[in-house]
């Protein structure tokens, strides 16, 4: 890989990745700063996208554009879909889908986008395995599960919610932006990989949750990032 891009959504899931970096040099667009640098011996742009998937799809779509980044990977954290999926615990996508993109009274699958020929949109199989396998080497004290990432613009903070979106997609996490990073990968032609450490259980305890546990969660996820990038 010549020049990974890597996406997080809010500057905490960034910053500490920026502070590793050197060589940096930062270009604005779209209210977002670029900063392309080196991270652990690797050519890297790191981006702060800001929350929600039309912030993250116009990020991703400049990684492409301006950067010709050879993947791109986004870190985070998220609301946990399963009992066995703790906080702490990282997900990494095996493919993403949209629940908030419901079409079906024109006669789509539920999160199918219309016009397009996917529900959902696959990751990358050697960034998949590689992620799994540097999370078991350098995290060796959580777990690590390879599964459905669900994104849509709400933040899951009710059982109902979180019920409801677990039946109609089987996802292992939900979050705010991979789905969308993950669709303008796939137009583009471009491997990607979601990559989310759980803050919380996505129900009526996640406003809780999330602030105690958010610091944790990023912990392991820059911790993931910065010794996968050595691997690329
Ligand atoms: N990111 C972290 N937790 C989340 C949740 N419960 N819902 C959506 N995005 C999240």
């Amino acid at each position: 890989m010549n020049l990974i891009g890597i996406i997080g959504a809010m500057e905490e899931e960034v910053s500490q990745l920026k502070e590793k970096m050197t060589d940096v040099r930062i270009t604005k667009k779209a209210e977002m700063e670029f900063c392309k640098g080196i991270l652990n011996g690797k050519a890297v742009v790191v981006v702060r996208s800001g929350i929600g998937k039309v912030n993250a799809g116009i990020c991703a779509q400049i990684l492409v554009d301006d950067y010709q980044v050879d993947c791109i990977i986004n870190t985070g954290i998220a609301g946990s879909l399963k009992n066995e999926i703790n906080i702490g615990d990282i997900v990494v996508s095996t493919d993403t889908v949209q629940h908030d993109m419901d079409a079906t009274g024109f006669g789509y699958p539920l999160g199918q986008i219309p016009r397009m020929d996917t529900l959902a949109f696959p990751a990358d199989e050697k960034l998949i395995a590689l992620a799994q396998e540097v999370c078991r080497e350098v995290i060796p004290e959580i777990q690590v599960f390879a599964g459905r990432v669900v994104s849509g613009d709400q933040f899951v903070s009710d059982r109902e919610s979180k019920e409801r979106i677990s039946k109609n997609f089987q996802g292992y996490c939900t979050e705010m932006e991979g789905a969308a990073i993950a669709q303008a990968a796939y137009l583009n032609h471009v491997p990607y990989v979601v990559l989310r450490a759980i803050s919380d259980k996505a129900d009526d305890s996640a406003s809780v949750d999330y602030p105690a546990f958010e610091r944790e969660a990023i912990r392991h996820s820059v911790e993931l990032m910065s010794n996968m990038v050595k691997r690329l």
